[in-house]
């Protein structure tokens, strides 16, 4: 069976290379905004001398324990609560935040990585915002003088050049993605959730502060998190430590990467394989699927390729990862 969705950059090829029998997509279809976003990124005053740098008060920097793989491009979160509320975590450690809040995620290069002080080239940057219950996508694309955002619902792809850690010149089309798109990996079954904020994720040390503070104790103590004690679990392994066990780095890489899709409330729910962390060994079917998921992470063909949002190139380094842990197995 084959399923396109027309005017649409998802193309999906049931029961091709990856092998699955059947692919239901009936009740995947897109999730509407149900607010109006503002056409210009500098209305919702996050960055107001236009630098990221330095983001307005009650816009907070976060971090997470593993990172996610978006063609090279480097990453800044923030998060804002409206004035005196606070987020915390549900049974499941997903965060829960009040009406008002944006997450803020903002998508750069360094035109030369070994230099980072030399400038950034901004490229967009994506809100989640709640209202009423319910939360809305919506991308701003930075202008070429850098100056401000503008609103982008559709999607596009730009160049972009930049030097590599090992001083060789990259470059690639990369892919701003459209809010239907933004919907597929942010969906919870008929609902849009963020992703990075889970208590797992977010338990971790904070390098560049003194003591090298814990991130929750800290949005606790600023008043910006009720924190209950079972939300201090052990957080998910940074893939990228090599000390760390090859079964728990690939599983962490996994989650980061992939459980989004892969799980039973999201966009890939029909294939069954269900890779979040915290998904029993037996019940993720990676064992049974190990020579699909190698075969689909390392493919050429975008349309096989996984990720199948998100990304243009194969993640080298995730794909050595994921073949030692395939053959570990
Ligand atoms: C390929 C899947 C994918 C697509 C497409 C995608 N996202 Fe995300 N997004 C993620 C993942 C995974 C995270 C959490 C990890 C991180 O922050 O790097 C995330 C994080 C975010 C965050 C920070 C808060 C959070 O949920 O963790 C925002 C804001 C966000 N995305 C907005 C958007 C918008 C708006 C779009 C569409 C323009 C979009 N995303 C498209 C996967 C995706
Ligand atoms: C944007 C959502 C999305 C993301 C992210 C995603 N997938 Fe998928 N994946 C799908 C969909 C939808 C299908 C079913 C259609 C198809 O086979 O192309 C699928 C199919 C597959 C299949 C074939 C089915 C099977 O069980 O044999 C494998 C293997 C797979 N994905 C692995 C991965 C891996 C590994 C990652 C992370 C590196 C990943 N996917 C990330 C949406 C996604």
């Amino acid at each position: 069976m084959k399923t396109y969705l027309i005017n649409s950059a998802i193309i999906l090829l049931c029961g091709v290379a990856g092998g699955i029998g059947s692919c239901d997509v009936g009740n995947m279809a897109p999730i509407a905004n149900t607010a109006t976003l503002s056409p210009k990124l500098s209305d919702y005053g996050i960055f107001p001398d236009g630098s990221i740098e330095r983001p307005a008060a009650g816009f907070h920097k976060y971090y997470l324990a593993t990172q996610l793989f978006t063609d090279y491009a480097e990453k800044q979160r923030l998060l804002h609560l409206p004035r005196g509320a606070r987020f915390s975590f549900d049974s499941s450690g997903n965060a829960v935040f009040p009406d008002s809040s944006i997450l803020v995620k903002t998508f750069f290069y360094y035109p030369d990585k070994r230099k980072p002080a030399a400038g950034k080239q901004l490229i967009e940057t994506r809100i989640l915002i709640k209202v009423k219950g319910q939360w809305n996508v919506g991308t701003y694309k930075w202008n070429a003088a850098q100056t401000d955002a503008f609103l982008l619902e559709n999607g596009t792809d730009e160049t972009v050049n930049w030097v590599n850690e090992r001083g060789l010149r990259q470059t690639l089309r990369y892919h701003i993605p459209s809010n239907e798109e933004c919907s597929s990996c942010h969906r919870s079954g008929r609902s849009i959730t963020p992703i990075g904020p889970k208590s797992r994720n977010m338990n971790i040390s904070l390098m560049d502060h003194p003591n090298h503070e814990s991130q929750l104790l800290h949005f606790q103590r600023a008043g910006l998190l009720t924190l209950q004690p079972d939300d201090l679990l052990a957080p998910l392994p940074d893939w990228q430590d090599s000390s760390i066990a090859l079964d728990q780095r690939a599983r962490a890489y996994l989650d980061v990467n992939c459980a989004h899709c892969h799980s039973s409330t999201g966009f890939a729910e029909s294939t069954r394989l269900f890779l979040g962390y915290e998904v029993p060994f037996s019940a993720t079917r990676i064992g049974a699927r190990k020579d699909h998921i190698l075969h689909r992470i390392q493919a050429t063909n975008p349309n096989i390729r996984m990720p199948q949002l998100g990304t243009t190139v194969p993640d080298s380094a995730g794909v050595a990862l994921i073949r030692a842990y395939i053959q570990s197995l």
